[in-house]
């Protein structure tokens, strides 16, 4: 008795000592310390695992001294059909002296299927792993017990099977706790992977987006030069007065959402050029009065072509509003003062300066100082404090270099540079 109790002893301090380790360390040093222990030459460990709501056995770890063996990684049924499945199915220890001589009465069978190759069974300890509320967790199978010396096979001592219930508890509750653990580990595994694939994606969203909006810029400026060459081909006029736009946008204080609008959205204030009679568009000298009326519907087609676009909204605002004027007497609708939106009064300041700066067939380019003078004071044909937004008369006096520094960033190629007037 003695000699089983030191056994159970040892066992116990040995699992004891073995708090913190992975379910594959603890299950292979359980396999080896109990093989070492009883004398066993091979042995498997099972544990319980649910499918489908059905109880099934898989080995996840086999030893065997005379034979080489495959990772465990076969399983089997809970039920009496096999040793095993019998001992998990009541949690019952069975030992044998040779599973080829079962008695037919037996309630198992031994199935030599599952061998290993080379190898032949004879004594057999089969004793189930059981958690602290006494479940079967798993099953250890210890096999053929070997005579030290002779080498000869021998059945297991009969009074192990007394010692390895208490023990089975101890060791069946710590490869409960690893493998909980560890199936913990794995969900946390799957679960950083599926944020790092998630983060790919939003990767490639943020790439999609990015791209997208590259394409919706490149359309609205090719919208832009497309109405352009219908009109009198005024080179970089569009680009410039987008920026002439955003400087002053910024400049006011305007929300960085309004600036980047306005950014894009100035060059499209003449677009509905595009559909005005082509006669009146290309007419040289004077338009009669009928004539006029149809350029200046240009405001109202380009509303047309730009409102329905969530994305164009103030480009629609800019292209009908931009020569209503501030003090009336503008068209289309002769809005006055802070009725006229904001950004057709940026655009307002942003065309004339551009225009004035720029040769056409029927003027020359003026200078800086020249266009300043007239946005500044008037001239006989611009009225600046009927024209223009007084705020935008005074940030422009502040900040007219910064006009002239676009101006010359994005001079047009063929432009010649104005003689500075002195
Ligand atoms: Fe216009
Ligand atoms: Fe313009």
């Amino acid at each position: 008795m003695d000699y089983t109790q030191n056994l159970s002893q040892e066992f116990l301090e040995f699992v004891e000592q073995q708090p913190h380790q992975s379910l594959r360390q603890l299950l292979t040093r359980v396999l080896q310390k109990s093989r070492l222990l009883t004398g066993a030459e091979a042995g498997t460990i099972f544990l319980v695992r649910r499918k489908r709501g059905r109880a099934l056995l898989e080995a996840v770890n086999t030893q065997n001294d005379r034979v080489r063996v495959r990772p465990a990684d076969f399983v089997v049924p809970v039920d009496n059909k096999t040793i095993s499945g019998y001992v998990a199915l009541t949690g019952e220890t069975v030992m044998i002296d040779d599973v080829y001589s079962i008695s037919p009465d037996a309630p198992y069978s031994f199935n030599p299927a599952n061998e290993a190759r080379h190898y032949q069974t004879h004594s057999m300890l089969c004793f189930p792993l059981k958690n602290y509320t006494n479940q079967v967790i798993g099953v250890a199978q210890l096999i053929n017990r070997i005579k030290p010396h002779t080498g000869e096979v021998i059945p297991f001592d009969p009074h192990l099977a007394a010692v390895v219930a208490p023990v089975a508890r101890v060791v069946g509750a710590s490869i409960e706790r690893a493998d909980m653990l560890e199936q913990i580990r794995q969900k946390n595994q799957t679960l950083q992977n599926r944020n790092r694939q998630l983060a790919e994606h939003q990767a490639r969203i943020a790439t999609l987006q990015e791209q997208t909006e590259e394409a919706f810029l490149l359309s609205v400026g090719l919208l832009a030069r497309a109405a352009e060459i219908h009109d009198e081909g005024t080179g970089n006029h569009i680009i410039r007065t987008n920026e002439y736009s955003y400087f002053i946008a910024r400049n006011l204080g305007l929300p960085p959402g309004f600036c980047n609008e306005i950014h894009y959205s100035a060059q499209l204030h003449d677009v509905g050029k595009m559909s005005v009679d082509q006669a009146v568009l290309k007419k040289k000298g004077r338009l009669d009065d009928g004539e006029r009326t149809e350029m200046d519907r240009h405001t109202t087609y380009g509303h047309q072509i730009l409102r329905d676009s969530p994305r164009l909204q103030m480009a629609a605002e800019i292209a009908l509003n931009h020569h209503e004027k501030w003090a009336g007497g503008g068209y289309p609708a002769g809005l006055a003062g802070i009725d006229i939106p904001i950004s057709a009064r940026i655009v307002q300041v942003a065309d004339v300066y551009d225009a004035l700066r720029s040769e056409r067939p029927y003027k020359r380019g003026f200078s800086h100082d020249e266009a300043r003078n007239i946005i500044l004071k008037g001239d006989d044909r611009l009225d600046p404090f009927e024209h223009f937004d007084p705020q935008l008369i005074e940030l422009f006096a502040d900040l007219h270099e910064g006009f002239a520094r676009i101006w010359d960033d994005l001079r047009d190629e063929a432009e010649p540079a104005p003689a500075v007037s002195s």
